[in-house]
């Protein structure tokens, strides 16, 4: 099927840039600008380095030129929420802002609303690539770092019947447990590895990244056989040594990538307030990071 032309870039072209730093392997560019050509819409999406002591400036620089928004990756998403002019709810629940949309705000003038779609995209990634039904489920999450306080986050509000939360520095897991035993009282949540059967198991960690990281799984506290799904958010290799061993296993596997397009979906659907071209949207994404 071809495609709708997209006009070349002219002065009423809309555009659409992720912060980050590093950003230079963003495959963002690529999901979005697919997207924009699949409806034939006159928008671009571009990639900039940006300093986390620039971000505000940078920010109040892309509003000023008429941007209609943003991505935020590491390592602004935390600073941001203090630097955009309105929160919505999802940004509010999790404390950061991965995505900036400009619009008029009551008083007319344009604002930056800051959104997060982090949270959901994960969530709709487990139910499409592992078929996981949050509610009522027993999840293991590695890591308490941004991503796993978003996820064990999500996690609770999503109703999950009991949450295991284990990190390098149990600290960060102890207080992520009092935050979800404060703010989802239902939610039985422990740190440490679970005893018993469990559905899901989520690697929120930065280990797996690198080709001789250690596993952020220990072994010895913790059987592939005690779970049914692994997901690893780490999708760049597409297949850690963790997804590696779970699949080995009989586990049922995915990495990240799913996460990346349900989040970069939802963020075009903000901007755009059209239905995101999920498919040309993961082709492209695949295409950018594994070459095929
Ligand atoms: P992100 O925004 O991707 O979550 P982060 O906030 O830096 O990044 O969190 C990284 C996570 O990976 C943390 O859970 C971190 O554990 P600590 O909280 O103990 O730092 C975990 N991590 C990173 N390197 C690790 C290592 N070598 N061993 C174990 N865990 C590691």
């Amino acid at each position: 099927m071809s495609q709708p032309a997209q006009p070349a870039i002219n002065a009423a072209t809309r555009l659409c840039a992720v912060y980050g730093s590093p950003i230079a392997h963003s495959a963002s560019p690529a999901m979005h600008n697919a997207a924009f050509a699949a409806l034939g819409l006159d928008w671009r999406y571009l990639a900039f380095e940006v300093d986390p002591k620039n971000l505000r400036t940078a920010i109040l620089g892309a509003k000023a030129m008429g941007f209609a928004g943003l991505n935020l990756t590491v390592p602004h998403k935390l600073l941001a929420v203090d630097m955009v002019d309105a929160l919505d709810d999802s940004a509010k629940k999790w404390g950061a802002v991965n995505t900036i949309k400009f619009e008029a705000g009551p008083d007319g003038k344009i604002r930056a609303f800051g959104f997060n779609t982090d949270a959901e995209g994960l969530a709709v990634s487990l139910e499409q690539d592992l078929d996981i039904e949050l509610a009522g489920s027993q999840v293991l999450l590695l890591g308490a770092g941004g991503a796993g306080r978003t996820a064990a986050l999500k996690f609770a509000e999503a109703g999950v019947e009991e949450l295991f939360l284990v990190n390098r520095t149990a600290s960060k897991a102890e207080e992520i447990a009092v935050e979800i035993s404060e703010r989802y009282a239902h939610v039985k949540v422990a740190v440490g590895y679970p005893k018993t059967k469990i559905d899901l198991l989520v690697n929120a960690t930065s280990l797996g990244l690198k080709p001789d990281d250690a596993s952020p799984l220990d072994g010895k506290y913790f059987s592939f056989a005690q779970t049914r799904a692994v997901y690893d958010m780490i999708y760049r290799p597409a297949e850690t040594k963790l997804l590696a061993a779970a699949k080995a296993a009989g586990c049922k596997t995915a990495n990240g990538l799913g996460m990346l397009l349900w989040q970069g979906a939802r963020a075009f659907v903000i901007w755009t307030g059209k239905p995101a071209p999920v498919d040309v949207m993961r082709r492209a994404l695949e295409q950018n990071i594994y070459g095929h």
